[in-house]
Order: structure tokens, then sequence, then C-alpha cells
């Protein structure tokens, strides 16, 4: 085995010496360990946080939200959150839940001018989320997404309504549309439960706003519950993970996978 490295320079040999197995397999234990670490910490630094936030941390919670709007979002909404003429609305009044819907799905911050704002992955982290939230909740006090569980609505009922209120423009079964001036309804296939509770409470765009009066808490449930149900039996495949949205669902399929890749490496370099 070392016969053909010998004629190379005298590094090479060195590496190859026999006797080194247990301190090859430790160093590959080493670096799997280390690797681990990496993946959890990166994991940590995503995963989603408890969404409830304690009245007494709110307050801070508005001015860490501040800071982030003050950086992100001022140029477009302005500093009093009243809006910049041609470049973005005034968000006074628009409430928790606009702006949970906006950052969530990604929308905001604007990237480019277009027809309309389209669906990418979010800037934030969950945390970040509800901070810049709670500091347009602030400003206007509009509607809010409530906390806890917000599945376990009547299919059903859920059908009925989503047949009077929204296939006009997302499609009987969700697949979306397109409407006028460029503008189209996206496809209900990746909105989270929190999503679509959120852009029903908020309207963006051409969708109308469906208040607590028009369609009661239960009933949004039941839409969710609905709209979650056809999703599931359009892609059997799919595996819902608690439905907490694609960010901890990519983050669980590749920490998966890296774990599997470290394995058979590891493996690898035991037999040889
Ligand atoms: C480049 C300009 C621009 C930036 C930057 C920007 N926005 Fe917007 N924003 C807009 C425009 C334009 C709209 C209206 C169009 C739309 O809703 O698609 C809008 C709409 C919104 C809405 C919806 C308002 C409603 O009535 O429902 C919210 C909430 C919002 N933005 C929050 C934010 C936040 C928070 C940030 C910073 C993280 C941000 N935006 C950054 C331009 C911008
Ligand atoms: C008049 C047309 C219209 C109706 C009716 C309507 N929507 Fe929408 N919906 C839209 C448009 C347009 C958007 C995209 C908004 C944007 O990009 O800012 C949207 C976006 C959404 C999204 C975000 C999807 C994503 O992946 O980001 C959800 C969820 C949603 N609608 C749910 C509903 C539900 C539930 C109903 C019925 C209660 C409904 N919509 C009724 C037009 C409509």
């Amino acid at each position: 085995m070392t016969e053909p490295t010998r004629t190379r320079r005298g590094v090479l040999p060195r590496l190859r010496q026999p006797g080194s197995r247990f301190g090859r397999r430790l160093r590959g234990g080493v670096s799997l360990l280390i690797a681990l670490g990496i993946v959890g910490s990166i994991y940590a630094a995503f995963a989603p946080s408890g969404s409830a936030a304690p009245a007494k941390g709110e307050a801070l919670d508005v001015q860490i939200g501040q800071g982030i709007f003050d950086q992100t979002c001022i140029s477009c909404h302005g500093a009093n959150l009243q809006g910049v003429p041609g470049r973005g609305p005034s968000l006074i009044g628009v409430g928790q839940a606009a702006a949970y819907f906006q950052l969530r799905t990604g929308r905001m911050p604007l990237t480019q001018q277009g027809a309309q704002a389209d669906r990418k992955p979010t800037l934030f982290t969950e945390t970040q989320i509800e901070q810049i939230a709670a500091y347009v909740q602030a400003h206007g006090h509009g509607p809010q997404v409530p906390n806890g569980s917000l599945s376990g609505g009547s299919v059903s009922d859920g059908g009925e309504l989503f047949r009077l209120n929204c296939a006009s423009c997302h499609n009987l079964v969700g697949k979306g549309g397109a409407l006028s001036g460029g503008k189209y309804a996206p496809a209900l296939d990746r909105a989270s439960d929190r999503e679509i509770y959120a852009a029903m409470l908020s309207g963006p765009e051409n969708m109308p706003v469906f208040g607590d009066n028009q369609i009661t808490p239960q009933e949004k449930k039941a839409i969710i519950a609905y709209i979650q149900g056809i999703r599931a039996e359009a892609d059997p495949g799919g595996s819902g993970l608690g439905r907490l949205g694609p960010v901890p669902e990519t983050l669980v399929v590749w920490l998966v996978g890296i774990g599997a890749l470290l394995l058979i490496i590891f493996w690898i370099g035991a037999k040889t």
C-alpha cells in the first residue's frame, strides 16, 4: 500500500502509516461530533421559538422591532409608519396580522416593484417577525392573529365556506389563478395555518379582508382545516411535520440528510 506513494514526497507516506487505524477512527469520531455541533447550533439559531410574548416583554419587543423597522422598512413606509408617496403605503392600523403575513411569507421587505409582491423565503426569524409585528401593532392597533393552535376545525364546514368566499380567486382546490392587471391569487399549497389566518385578517393586495364579523374565528379554523385537507390529498407524499412551515421542514430534512451523509463518510473511513 505504501509502495506507490513512496515515490512522491516524504509527507504522503507518513500519513499512510499503519497503526493509525485507531487514530483515524478517533479523528472520524471527533469530526463527526464537531459537524453535529455546528449543525445543532445552526438549527438552534433558526428554530422557531414560542411566539406568545409575555406582557412584560412586549415593550422590549416593540423596541427591538422598531430597531429592525428603522433599518429595513423606513425607506418605503416612513419613520412613523405614515407611508412614503410612491414607495409604500401607511402601516398605521394595519395591525400585527398584516405585518406577520407580509414578513412570514417573505413578501416584505419588497425587493422589486412589480404588479404584486411575490412569496419568498423570509429574511427574519420567528422572534424577529413577532418583534416587528409588535411594533406595527403598537401604531393603531389593527387585527391580530390569536395565539395557540389554529387547527382542528370542521373540514366539511370549511369546504362550504371556502367555496363561498375563496374559490372564486384561489380555485376550488386551492390551485390559484390569474386576476386582472398581471396580478394573481397564489396557490394555497405552501401557507401555514397562521399564514392563512393572517391572510384572511389582513386581506393582502386584491384579497378582501375577512374580519371576525364576516367569518368567525371558528369558521376561519374550519377553512384552514379544509385547505390543509385538500393539500394533503393533492400531495400524498408530503409529511406535515406539524405544519411548522417550509423553513423548519427544510431544516429537518437537511439535518437528517447531513446526519446520514456523515455516517456514510465515517463508515467508509472506518473500512479503509
Ligand atoms: C422597497 C419598498 C418597501 C420596503 C423596503 C418595504 N415595503 Fe412594505 N410595502 C411596500 C409596498 C409597495 C406595499 C404595498 C404592495 C403590496 O402590499 O404588495 C407594501 C405593503 C406592506 C404591508 C401590507 C400593508 C397592508 O395594508 O396590508 C405591510 C404590513 C408591510 N408592507 C410591512 C413592511 C415591513 C415590516 C417592511 C420591513 C421589513 C417593509 N414593509 C419593507 C413597499 C416596501
Ligand atoms: C378577490 C380575490 C381573492 C379572494 C376572494 C381571496 N383571496 Fe386569498 N389572495 C388573493 C391575492 C391576490 C393574494 C396575493 C396577495 C399578495 O401577494 O400580496 C392572496 C393570498 C392569499 C394567501 C397567501 C398564500 C401564500 O402562499 O402566500 C392565502 C393563505 C389566502 N390568500 C387565503 C385566502 C382565503 C382562505 C380566502 C377565503 C376566505 C381567500 N384567500 C380569498 C386573492 C383573493
